[in-house]
Parts: C-alpha cells; structure tokens; sequence
C-alpha cells in the first residue's frame, strides 16, 4: 500500500512526532508499506508533488519542532473556485490518483479538516490527525501542540510577572488564539492571572479598569492580565467579522491589548504594558505530554490505515484514543462555553474576566 503525509495550516510543536508515529507504525506493521511526503502542505498536492520517506527519515524527529514536510495554508474558500486547470480541490483530487495513493493522512487544523473532508467525499481515503495550538478542533479533549504552547506561555507569564512585581506595573500579556480562548485560559489559570480575556467572554473596558483599581486599593501592586489575540471589547462582540475588523483598523492594531493597555494607564494611572507572546507558542520542541499524544494519535492513525476506515480524524477522548467522521468535524468548532466548569472555578478563585459577572 501506499501512504501520503502532509502537515497543513500553522505549524506547532508535535507534527514530526506524529510524522514519526504514523511511519514507523506503517512500516512495522504494513507489509511492504511505501510512504511519501508530500511537502507545503494542500499546496504540494496541488502541484502534485511528493519525496519518499524511509525509515531513517524518522530518526531523531520525535523532538523537533516544526514540520520536516513544511506547511502552507490554502484557504478552504478557493479550494472549489476554478482556475487554470481546474479547481484546486480537482487538481488534488487528479494528484493523488496520480501518486497511487490508498491513503493520505493530514495533520492540520480546523480549515484542514474542512479540506479533507472535501477529498474524502470526491473519493479520496482521508484519515486527518487534529493538531493546532488553539485546541478549537470539534471532537477531540484536546488537540497536539496546545500543551506545549501552554507550557512555553505559561512560562513566560511566570518571568513577566516578575518584572511586574519588581515594578509594581500592569502587565498585559497576549497570547495567540484568534477565535477560542483555551491558550489563554489555562494558561491564565496556570500562571496564576488576576483577569483572563478571551473572545468567548466580551469584555468592558469599565470592568477592567475597575478591577485594576480596586486591586491597588487592597494593596496590591501589581495585576496580570491574559489577553487573547481575539479578545473582545463589549460593543466590538455584536458587530459582523469584518466590521470588527474596520473598527480595530481605526484603533491602529489587529488586536485590543495595546488599546487596552493605553486605557487602563490613563484611567487607573498604573503603568502598562504589553508583551505579545507569539510565534514563541508554535515553535520548538514538543513537551513531553504532547510527544506521547502525538505518538499515540499517530499510530492510531496509521492503525485505522491499515483496516482500511478512511474519512475520519483521530481523537483523544477521556484516555481513550478515538476517531471521529470527517464530516461530522469539518467546520464545527470547539469553543469555551462561559458556564463552563473551568470557567466557574476560575471565578471562583477571584480570576476576572472583565465582564460584570
Ligand atoms: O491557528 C494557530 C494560530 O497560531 C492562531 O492562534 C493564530 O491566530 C494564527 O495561527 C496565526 O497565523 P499565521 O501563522 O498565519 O500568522
């Protein structure tokens, strides 16, 4: 049988280890296996091109960051769009009838999955493995690459709020998540934030500065605040994607933090700043937690290959390794609900999350 690889999207910590996991379990257990790399992602099946791995290509990768196929991102929207030669999702489509493929795995996010769905219903056998650091992906507890992002955020929040402290300064610090607010929240709640903001829960401005304001009159001198890359201010949260997006350009920044920093220095007096964490999140070495889910996803994976169940993606659920339809996954998200019990217990240890609740 023949098997393809590719890693789409954004890449994180954990796509060679499960590279590693599907080849090394194909070649173990699938006679005769051969298995390409097809490299930048839906981009190279575009071109329809591929290389061969072999086994000492996945020597020393289990801990390397990065992806060894390279990444691309090709939004879903112009994959049906015809151009020269035909659609994107056509001229896949004709390539991996090309390559002789019986099976291509795909290690990408939510719009990756959304692709591969595409191709599982043209006929192709998809089996797609969840990674994002964003862990927004419908249908799994967790996806790879969102611990290790944790760790190194919530490593860095430790050293900032010794500059805080040192300082006696508000310390904004933004961590990357555009649409769910999972990164910042476990990273709020394991580096010991005063106040999280994520796009789940709008914030006001009057909250913020109240609770900056009313930590300085019990004596504290210095707050930390987790902002989400997609951090909502109140009045943005009922305006359309786009309009938001006018309304940011107006503010001069793709994101709230630096405006919020500038607001809560002006109203609370407090000095603040802003550090933004990232691409720091997405690079470097697995942790050990995501080497062994990616390990496990992996071979999962290459197990489900060798029965021959196709359109689906893996899963991890409870302690379980799963897998779930393609289509059930493709555009479906996972985000934080604000009742949440995590949420909850937050707030219940005194975490603002600068609303009025
Ligand atoms: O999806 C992962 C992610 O890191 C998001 O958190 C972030 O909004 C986005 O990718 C950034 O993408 P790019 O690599 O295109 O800047």
């Amino acid at each position: 049988m023949k098997f393809g690889i590719l890693t789409s999207g954004g890449d994180c910590a954990g796509l060679n280890a499960v590279i590693r996991s599907v080849g090394l379990c194909l070649k173990n257990n699938v006679k005769g296996a051969e298995i390409v790399g097809i490299p930048d992602g839906y981009g190279g099946l575009i071109r329809g091109e591929s290389f061969p791995l072999r086994q000492e290509d996945f020597e020393d990768i289990l801990a390397l960051g990065g992806t060894i196929l390279r990444t691309s991102r090709q939004p879903f929207k112009k994959m049906t769009v015809s151009e020269e030669g035909g659609s994107r999702l056509s001229k896949m489509v004709a390539n991996y009838k090309k390559m002789g493929l019986d099976c291509l795995f795909t290690l990408g996010g939510a719009g990756t999955h959304k692709t591969a769905a595409l191709l599982s219903m043209e006929g192709c056998n998809v089996i797609g493995v969840p990674k994002t650091i964003d862990n927004d992906i419908y249908g799994t507890d967790v996806t790879f690459g969102f611990q290790t992002a944790v760790e190194v955020a919530t490593e860095a929040f430790d050293r900032i709020r010794t500059t805080a402290r040192s300082h006696g300064r508000v310390m904004l610090v933004e961590i990357m998540g555009n649409k769910a607010g999972w990164l910042t929240l476990h990273t709020g709640i394991a580096a010991g934030a005063d106040m999280v903001l994520i796009p789940e829960i709008p914030f006001s401005l009057d909250a913020v500065c109240d609770f900056v304001n009313a930590r300085a009159e019990q004596g504290e001198n210095c707050t930390m605040i987790a902002v989400a890359e997609g951090a909502l201010l109140d009045y943005e949260a009922k305006y359309k994607k786009d309009q938001r997006a006018f309304i940011r350009t107006e503010l001069g920044e793709t994101t709230v933090t630096r405006h919020l920093a500038e607001v809560i220095a002006e109203r609370t007096g407090a000095e603040a700043r802003v550090s933004v964490l990232g691409y720091l999140q997405r690079g470097g070495t697995p942790c050990a937690y995501d080497r062994l889910l990616c390990s496990r996803l992996g071979g999962y994976a290459a197990r489900l290959a060798a029965e021959g169940r196709f359109g689906v993606t893996v899963a991890a659920v409870g302690n379980q390794i799963t897998f779930n339809a393609l289509t059930d996954v493709a555009g479906r998200y996972k985000f934080v609900s604000p009742n949440a019990e995590i949420v909850r217990f937050a707030r219940s240890i005194g975490i603002s999350f600068g609303d009025r609740a």
